[in-house]
């Protein structure tokens, strides 16, 4: 059985439960992703110098998911004047709480064990924030809730307040594996029918360790979509690429580049951080042939369909 217990990503309800491992220790209520990202240094290293590029001295924060508390502590050791952060797992709130008093910071760093929606509703702050920071980021971008996130940003700042990340890039490239289908649809077995289970195959995203999976590419990496905090968008996106070899197509592999100011935190295959890359599905595979142009739609939950097929 090959069973993840890193995933940090629930293709259902987002990535709040993350792993089979989670179900298994409920006496914790949040994914063991937690452990690997705090311990991903060039994540953490980015999100350090952004802040410190950002310039945030006596400036007022809004942080978006707490988490065990390590961004809000490190906005406060850069010298912010004083930090707001929410967060909506109520035993990670319990953890940030320590660790933050434990760190002597409880006084510049207010946390509410609450979800950004309901501190922009309920207005748990009354000045426009200088940063808004964030780091709700699945393989897949969305799945943590970038949409209603995004709306609550647009909600709380202001016209001079800085954003991080400013934008999010998505890229991905066209993929045949057979394997990596197989992560998500059951074959029969010995001549007995095993379709119904497919029926719940995932139709959006799910995660993948690409280097786990035998595939190869069918075209070039382009860019899929672009998040905008300070934008909202909910439009399902296009993009057109070109095969580069004949196959059969199963999906898209998609990665992203979040720019905290100049500074990059990313899933790409190439930065060997802790995340998993992005696969996304096509519920119905299908040749491509090299030189010809596709043209795909990217939903606003990840799904992946074909908009257009055409001979360059
Ligand atoms: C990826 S962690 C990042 C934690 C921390 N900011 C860091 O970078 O180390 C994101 C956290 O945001 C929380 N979260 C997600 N959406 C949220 C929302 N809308 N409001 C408050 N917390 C949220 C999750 O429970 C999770 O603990």
């Amino acid at each position: 059985m090959n069973v993840d217990l890193g995933l940090r990503y629930d293709q259902n309800t987002s990535r709040r439960v993350g792993s089979l491992n989670d179900g298994l220790l409920a006496k914790r209520s949040f994914p063991t992703w937690h452990f690997a990202m705090m311990n991903d240094v060039s994540r953490t290293q980015a999100i350090e110098h952004s802040i410190r590029d950002a310039g945030v001295t006596g400036k007022t924060v809004f942080e978006i998911g707490t988490g065990a508390g390590l961004t809000a502590m490190l906005f406060a050791r850069q010298g912010a004047r004083h930090i707001y952060t929410c967060e909506v797992d109520r035993q990670l709130y319990d953890v940030a709480r320590e660790a933050i008093r434990m760190n002597g910071l409880e006084k510049r760093i207010t946390i509410f064990p609450a979800s950004s929606t309901e501190i922009v509703e309920g207005g748990g702050i009354d000045v426009v924030p200088d940063v808004v920071f964030t780091e709700t980021l699945d393989c897949g971008v969305v799945g943590e809730g970038f949409f209603s996130i995004a709306s609550d940003i647009h909600r709380i700042a202001g016209p001079d307040t800085i954003i991080l990340p400013s934008l999010v890039v998505q890229y991905g490239y066209l993929v045949n594996s057979d394997d990596i289908r197989g992560l998500n649809v059951a074959h029969n077995h010995s001549d007995l029918d095993l379709s119904p289970i497919n029926g719940h195959s995932t139709s959006s995203y799910y995660p993948v360790r690409l280097p786990a999976h035998a595939s190869r590419s069918l075209s070039s990496p382009c860019q899929v979509r672009k998040y905008s905090y300070g934008e909202p968008q909910n439009a399902t996106a296009t993009f057109r690429t070109a095969a580069y070899r004949d196959g059969m197509c199963h999906g898209l592999l998609s990665y992203f580049h979040a720019f905290y100011g100049n500074h990059v935190i990313s899933n790409d295959i190439r930065d060997g951080g802790h995340w998993h890359q992005a696969f996304h599905p096509l519920a119905t595979p299908f040749l491509v042939k090299a030189g010809h142009v596709y043209g795909f739609n990217l939903g606003d939950d990840g799904s992946l369909s074909v908009a257009e097929t055409k001979e360059s």
